[in-house]
């Protein structure tokens, strides 16, 4: 039985190391494994790299993708070259580079390091290579350059006029926000007839058959404008995007459904907030994004809370309050209804980010950690958790027997025993990889002056 067992594992260990040399040969040429000589080799080439660590999970998840990034990117001869980095192993120059936890994802062009934050796909993250290391505001020459650019991107940002102190804050914005989103300069003569101008310059954004004008007193600060403007009205809403919308102070009204239920309740809650969405863009586009999420288990985690889809729930996102409702909402005239009430007040608000809000996020959190270790894993969740118990109540007789024993040499004995158990336990929670919603990174740096695109909040 053991010759087998060890034959076996031979076997598995061989076509293992097959697989890795095989695996190498194809990828080497298309993912550079970089180490500290890169600082020195780079030169001006511009750089999609993958910092991870070896023992990161979403990294191993990561690594197939990022091959298939560097296939395409040298077979379609992009400019950008791509390679990986271990941060662990090289954590000085990372962290120079501003990597704060695993895998991030940075193009590196000039002294500029831009974050991709986006979903961990091919064809996001191809997207994001090439418009990051192209031109930062794109001319548009003539009127069908700009239909072929309004039919391919969902979400961009036009400025129309010459030179002005508009255009270079323009350009300021655009070299920070072009991680987010795509950016053109026009000449009046350019735009489409149905856009009606009060004055130029002018900075517009297109998005869902439609158009708005950034107004500066209204609007505030350009890249601040930008930003809450770089989404669709209507979006198919996940972590990722959740988090993202965080930056835009915005309302978040969200559909909870389960895409699967072919139900008439759920199907109908997703067409009345689409319906919402648009016919009232013009009414709610300043204050509201909308959309709907399948299935509540991000939401739950989010709010702390048992959400019943199919159900409404809007956050807000500048304070980390939600509002929702305890009935089913029937039509469309009543989601209005709900907006407006949430808008006059008369709703009440749940969740928030007071110090309250906080330690239920830390007890929510502890206790799914404990959750998702027994399910993952019950054995070593009764040794994580199961053996600091035992010796917690082994401390207790002790402490209940030393009552009638005057040498207290065997309780401080149980005690330092029992403290090197809560170290073990703390242990398996640095090793999570980075989340989105978990907001922070694994290493807590100094933040770098050339990371140009970190959180404002974080
Ligand atoms: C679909 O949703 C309805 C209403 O929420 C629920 O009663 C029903 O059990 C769901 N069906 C399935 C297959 O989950
Ligand atoms: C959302 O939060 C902000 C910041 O606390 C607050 O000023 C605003 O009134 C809130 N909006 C609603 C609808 O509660």
């Amino acid at each position: 039985m053991a010759i087998v067992a060890g034959l076996g594992s031979r076997a598995a260990l061989g076509l293992c190391a097959t697989v890795i040399l095989l695996d190498m040969a194809f990828c080497k040429s298309v993912v550079q494994d970089l180490d500290d000589s890169f600082k020195e080799n780079r030169k001006d080439d511009i750089w999609l790299i993958d910092f991870y660590a070896p023992w990161c999970g979403h990294c191993k998840k990561l690594e197939p993708i990022w091959n298939e990034v560097g296939l395409e990117m040298k077979s379609i001869g992009s400019p950008v070259k791509v390679g990986k980095m271990d941060a662990t192993s090289y954590s000085s120059l990372a962290s120079e580079f501003g990597v704060r936890g695993y895998p991030t994802i940075k193009l590196l062009k000039g002294n500029l390091a831009y974050n991709y934050r986006g979903p961990r796909t091919k064809d996001d993250i191809i997207e994001f290579a090439h418009r990051v290391s192209g031109a930062l505001i794109r001319p548009l020459p003539s009127q069908q350059m700009f239909e072929h650019v309004q039919k391919r991107h969902r979400v961009f940002f036009v400025y129309i006029g010459g030179e002005s102190p508009l255009k270079e804050k323009y350009i300021e914005a655009a070299s920070e926000l072009i991680v987010y989103s795509y950016f053109f300069s026009a000449s009046e003569e350019v735009v489409p007839e149905y856009v009606t101008l009060k004055e130029v310059p002018a900075v517009l954004v297109f998005k869902d058959e439609n158009y708005f004008v950034y107004d500066e007193y209204e609007d505030g600060d350009l890249s601040g404008w930008i930003n809450r403007e770089r989404f669709q009205t209507y979006l198919t809403m996940d972590g990722f995007l959740l988090y993202e919308l965080g930056d835009t102070g915005k309302l978040v009204a969200i559909a909870v459904i389960d895409e699967k239920n072919a139900s008439i309740e759920h199907t109908r809650l997703k067409s009345i907030i689409q319906e919402v969405a648009r016919e009232y863009k013009g009414h709610f586009s300043r204050d509201f994004q909308f959309g709907h999420m399948d299935g509540n288990d991000y939401i739950n985690t989010l709010l702390m809370d048992e959400l019943k889809v199919p159900t409404v729930v809007v956050l807000n996102t500048s304070n980390q309050q939600y509002f929702v409702l305890d009935r089913q909402i029937s039509d469309a005239k009543d989601l209005i209804e709900f907006i407006n009430n949430i808008l006059d007040g008369s709703v009440e608000a749940q969740g928030g980010d007071s110090i309250l809000q906080r330690l239920k996020r830390v007890l929510f959190d502890a206790k799914s950690t404990v959750v998702s270790i027994f399910r993952s894993s019950p054995l070593m969740g009764c040794f994580l958790f199961g053996l600091p118990l035992g010796v917690i109540s082994i401390m207790c007789y002790g402490i209940y027997t030393a009552d009638t024993d005057s040498d207290g040499g065997y309780m401080e004995e149980r005690y330092e025993m029992s403290k090197s158990e809560f170290e073990i336990q703390e242990q398996p929670e640095e090793n999570t990889d980075q989340e989105p919603n978990s907001g922070d990174s694994t290493a807590p740096t100094a933040q770098e002056p050339k990371d140009v695109l970190e959180k404002k909040k974080d």
